[in-house]
């Protein structure tokens, strides 16, 4: 196939809230394509969760899409009734969800839920004590793809009984069991140490050579991205600011915002170098900026930033939403 495996085009989403509209997402357009590691990024807040729910359509109403177009191999899957969407969910596209603890059905075993979503997505099951033997191999299996050790006595634990890395690659266990083409892996790694980290994102990148598995991660350290993802995305306040190959976007950012999110990382190049956070807020997201969304926090702010801003292609593959950009 030529064309991107997922593509999403001007996608909004709202959340009605006592205080008014929540614009969670406003105007979101990437594609990922088969195979890659693309990597989304952006402060917290700034959408990278919520863009993917409604990918998946598990948005909890009252949010919904409002606007833009969601194609999964081509096929238009935004607006797709729920039974269809489950379908795409257990065959297609998965997710691990960034909080993996309440993700997880506590009063649950290892094994009952990987079971249960193996069976919720394969008919030609037999039936039968058969049943039970394949669907506790298959279980073991996964678990074993996964990198953790003695599977068998693991399938009998609870959720609470593995250590936060156990979890993940548990929850990465259940998202593999229907052989997804996407998996997003919403910040896999952040309630990690550093070392589980490493090695939760080393399976992932092991996953998609072995399996030829396309990974969305979404993370808000751009240091994990730039090692593991061929391209990124760069979010903010519910936009997309920049976007390329991650060699480029690190080495020459074009969006002042990714500059300043370069800067607040512990530096890959010069780790001597102090961090600065950016200063500042996020933007309110009931009531935007009306031109770019950063500009109340940009030094380089200049009146030609308060009016509306698409992102501006840049040579290599690369775009920005910047006026500093030639349009
Ligand atoms: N159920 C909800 N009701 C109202 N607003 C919501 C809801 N869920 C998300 N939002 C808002 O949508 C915006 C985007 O949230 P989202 O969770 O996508 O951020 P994120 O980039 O994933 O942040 P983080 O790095 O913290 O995970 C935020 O302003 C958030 O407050
Ligand atoms: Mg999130």
């Amino acid at each position: 196939m030529s064309g991107p495996l997922l593509e999403i085009r001007g996608l909004a989403v709202v959340f009605p809230t006592r205080g008014g509209l929540v614009r969670a997402v406003d105007g979101v357009d990437l594609e990922v394509f088969s195979g890659e590691c693309l990597g989304v990024v952006g402060e917290s807040g700034s959408g990278k969760s919520v863009t993917f729910l409604a990918v998946l359509g598990l948005l909890r109403p009252p949010g919904r899409i409002e606007a833009g177009e969601i194609r999964f191999e081509g096929r238009t899957i935004s607006g797709l009734p729920e039974a269809e969407l489950r379908e795409l969910r257990g065959r297609a596209i998965a997710i691990t969800l960034q909080d993996a603890l309440t993700a997880l059905n506590p009063a649950l075993t290892v094994e009952q839920q990987i079971v249960e979503t193996i069976e919720a997505h394969d008919p030609d099951l037999p039936r039968g004590r058969a049943r039970r033997r394949i669907l506790r191999e298959r279980a073991q299996e996964l678990l074993r793809l996964v990198g953790i050790p003695e599977p068998a006595r693991r399938l009998a634990a609870y959720p609470h009984e593995l250590s936060g890395g156990m979890r993940q690659r548990v929850m990465i266990a259940i998202a593999l069991s229907c052989r997804p083409k996407l998996l997003i892996a919403d910040e896999p790694t952040t309630a990690l140490d550093v070392t589980i980290q490493a090695q939760v994102l080393d399976l992932l990148a092991e996953l998609r050579e072995r399996l030829g598995t396309a990974i969305v991660l979404v993370s808000h350290d751009l240091g994990v991205v730039a090692e593991h993802c061929g391209r990124v995305v760069v979010m903010y306040a519910g936009q997309v600011v920049e976007r390329g190959p991650t060699a480029a976007v690190i080495g020459e950012p074009r969006h002042p915002y990714t500059r300043g999110l370069l800067r607040s990382i512990p530096s890959i190049a010069e780790p001597e170098r102090p961090i600065r956070p950016i200063p500042g807020q996020m933007a309110d997201p009931i009531r935007p900026p009306p031109g770019c969304r950063f500009e109340p926090r940009c030094s380089l702010a200049r009146p030609a930033c308060r009016l509306p801003i698409a992102l501006r292609p840049i040579d290599g593959g690369r775009a920005a939403r910047c006026v500093e950009v030639a349009a």
